[in-house]
């Protein structure tokens, strides 16, 4: 069978070249793009430096060997590859599925370019049927997940084992369920107005390319 993650991540990492600075993503997908930069890496024999957008990519890309650099000595990011839950017509994007949202915004915002792979189940029309992950302090949790639902979604605690589910920042993820997402950009504004909330999984205007990997084997890369 056909692993549409795989032959995407393999399209997006062609964009890889000597001499870069790259972000890694985090998730299923992302872990393709990482095994195969390494791969990359070897066969080409480039010098990459990368950095992680989470402790599980970062310690996957380590034990490939990839060479990775503390955030404060990066300078700027010349590509980061990642994945995403949803991906509309206008490429604005929810991400945050796999918990690891702040710092991929973090490191998607830093960087010139930011390449998004995934398969077709994630092109939709509208964003929101994937409930918006959110990510908040612990501290008064409960009022800021009162707040978000006074934006009109039906909020849930992530949990993890029977336990809160604690993403690489010591902070919580409250899953928004919004059914449709209308105005992405607004919406965006208004929960990142919410006291608590450290960031969310809306990119908006973030992605240059979105390359996706389909059933029968085909990529399309969508600039
Ligand atoms: C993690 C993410 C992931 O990119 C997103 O959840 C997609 O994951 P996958 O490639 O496993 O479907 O945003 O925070």
């Amino acid at each position: 069978m056909i692993n549409s993650k795989k032959s995407a991540a393999e399209r997006a990492v062609s964009y890889v070249s000597n001499g870069m600075t790259v972000g890694l993503g985090t998730g299923t997908t992302a872990y393709w793009v990482i095994l195969q930069i390494a791969d990359k890496i070897k066969s080409e024999n480039l010098k990459i430096r990368a950095i992680a957008t989470s402790v599980q990519s970062e310690k996957l890309a380590v034990k490939s060997g990839i060479k990775l650099i503390p955030f404060d000595k990066i300078g700027e990011i010349d590509l980061t590859i990642d994945g995403a839950d949803e991906v509309d017509e206008n490429k604005d994007l929810i991400k945050g599925g796999g918990g690891a949202l702040l710092r991929e915004k973090i490191v998607a915002y830093n960087s010139r370019q930011l390449i998004i792979v995934v398969d077709q189940s994630k092109l939709v029309h509208n964003l929101g049927k994937f409930p918006l992950p959110v990510e908040i302090a612990v501290f008064g949790w409960e009022k800021t997940m009162d707040n978000l639902a006074g934006l009109g979604c039906q909020p849930s605690l992530r949990i993890r084992d029977d336990v809160p589910f604690l993403t690489d920042n010591g902070h919580y993820i409250i899953d928004c369920n919004f059914q449709q997402i209308s105005n992405p950009s607004i919406l965006n504004r208004e929960i990142k107005s919410v006291p608590g909330v450290m960031e969310t999984g809306l990119f908006i205007e973030m992605a240059d390319k979105i390359v996706v990997g389909y059933e029968d084997g085909k990529v399309d890369v969508l600039d």
